[in-house]
């Protein structure tokens, strides 16, 4: 089986043992405690499942800016986008060496984990830029990633912690979020070798389908695991439940039987493209997959990225880096002269016209007015799926 990244085990920074996370919980009672942001909240439970293997905590200025220069920590191990925790105002945990971090998306802001201060630095204007430049590629604040991570405040509390719960993803989504730790179990116990990952923010339309299809057979993968985005997303995406049924659906109708792990994480998009894509690789090698699918505008928003940058940044990472394989997708899309779903680049005498394309903004515009969305861009399942979404909201 493929090994973490960085590691010969996983070293999730859940506390397991029931007395112990106890005793924890009861001493966070007593310590300087401050509400965390969201996206730092995501960062303890993907650290707190082992998807962050092998980092400990929250990373300096010294790593966080060294990971932003070329995705490589102060002491030369890889990884590609800054794991912060990030406030406003730090006065309430000023000179502690141990406090307690609260769950900002949880009623009554419970602890979520107890961190050890390393250190606490104010990050310079400059360096927000470099840092927001070097993810986002952009400093356009209409990215809503760069509007998240720019509004979150400039000081960074940096150092180990230990994780207490898993915020509301495992209770929200009992049957679909999992930890590192389980995907990984789960695929030894089904003795897959060669198993894709599939992440997912959107329901699986039948380009997401054949993407995924044609990823199996092109790697001869036992397994795939379908692994969906369960945190924050922006105004306009299809929430998470939502989605979870409809992927649930299509898998049961359309894929072999026991083929697919169908899997979520909690964190919220950062709609980072590329190095979205490389963070998505590192985690998923986590969990114990062999290949990323990437395809088109992989982790992408409007125009900020180009179609296949997320795939090309991969071009400059090698092994001793990240043993992760990437499956790249060319666009994909239903072709009515062939009557299926293919790799546009892959067919020739194709004209616009034979192709059946719908955008995002398109799909949603069709299931508002009560249009049925055509059956060669998504399977009537799921479109029925989508549809009592849309029309449940339209009521409201
Ligand atoms: S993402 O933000 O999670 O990447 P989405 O759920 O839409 O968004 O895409 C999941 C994966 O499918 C990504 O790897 C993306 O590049 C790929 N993908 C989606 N649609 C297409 C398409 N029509 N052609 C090729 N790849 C696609």
């Amino acid at each position: 089986m493929i090994k973490p990244h960085g590691s010969d085990t996983l070293n999730p920074l859940y506390v397991e043992d029931d007395a112990k996370r106890a005793a924890l919980i009861k001493e966070a009672e007593g310590l300087p405690s401050i509400v965390i942001s969201s996206a730092a909240a995501g960062n303890a439970v993907m650290l707190g499942s082992g998807y962050f293997n092998p980092l400990t905590g929250f990373m300096n200025k010294a790593d966080a800016m060294a990971v932003a220069k070329d995705m490589h920590m102060a002491n030369g191990f890889f990884w590609p986008t800054p794991v912060l925790n990030m406030v406003e105002d730090a006065s309430a945990v000023k000179d502690a060496k141990r406090i307690a971090l609260l769950d900002p998306n949880v009623e009554g802001n419970p602890v979520i984990a107890i961190q050890d201060v390393e250190a606490i630095e104010e990050y310079t204007d400059d360096e927000m830029s470099t840092m927001t430049e070097s993810i986002f590629r952009t400093l356009d604040m209409e990215h809503p990633g760069v509007n998240a991570f720019n509004t979150v405040g400039k000081i960074g509390i940096s150092g180990p912690i230990q994780v207490l719960n898993y915020s509301y993803f495992d209770k929200e989504f009992p049957e679909t979020f999992r930890t590192a730790v389980q995907i990984r179990d789960e695929i030894g116990k089904l003795g897959w070798e060669t198993v894709v990952a599939f992440q997912t923010r959107n329901p699986m339309h039948r380009a997401h389908e054949g993407l995924t299809k044609m990823a199996m057979e092109a790697v001869n993968a036992d397994g795939a695991v379908i692994h969906m985005l369960l945190g924050k997303l922006k105004k306009g995406d299809i929430p998470a439940d939502v989605r979870d049924a409809a992927i649930r659906k299509m898998v049961e109708l359309y894929f072999k039987p026991n083929t697919c792990l169908i899997t979520g994480y909690g964190f919220d998009m950062l709609y980072a493209g590329p190095k979205e894509a490389v963070l998505h690789a590192v985690f998923r090698q986590n969990m114990g997959c062999t290949h990323l699918i990437v395809g088109r505008d992989h982790a992408g928003v409007g125009d900020y990225y180009g179609g296949f940058d997320a795939q090309t940044i991969f071009d400059d990472i090698t092994k001793d880096d990240l043993l992760i394989d990437i499956y790249r997708g060319d666009h994909t899309a239903y072709s009515k002269k062939l009557g299926k779903v293919v790799m546009m680049g892959s067919v020739k005498d194709h004209t616009k016209d034979d192709w059946v394309f719908l955008s995002g903004t398109k799909v949603r515009e069709m299931l508002a007015a009560g249009q049925d969305l055509p059956p060669e861009f998504a399977r009537p399942e799921v479109a029925k799926i989508l549809m009592e979404y849309y029309q449940s909201e339209a009521a409201k």
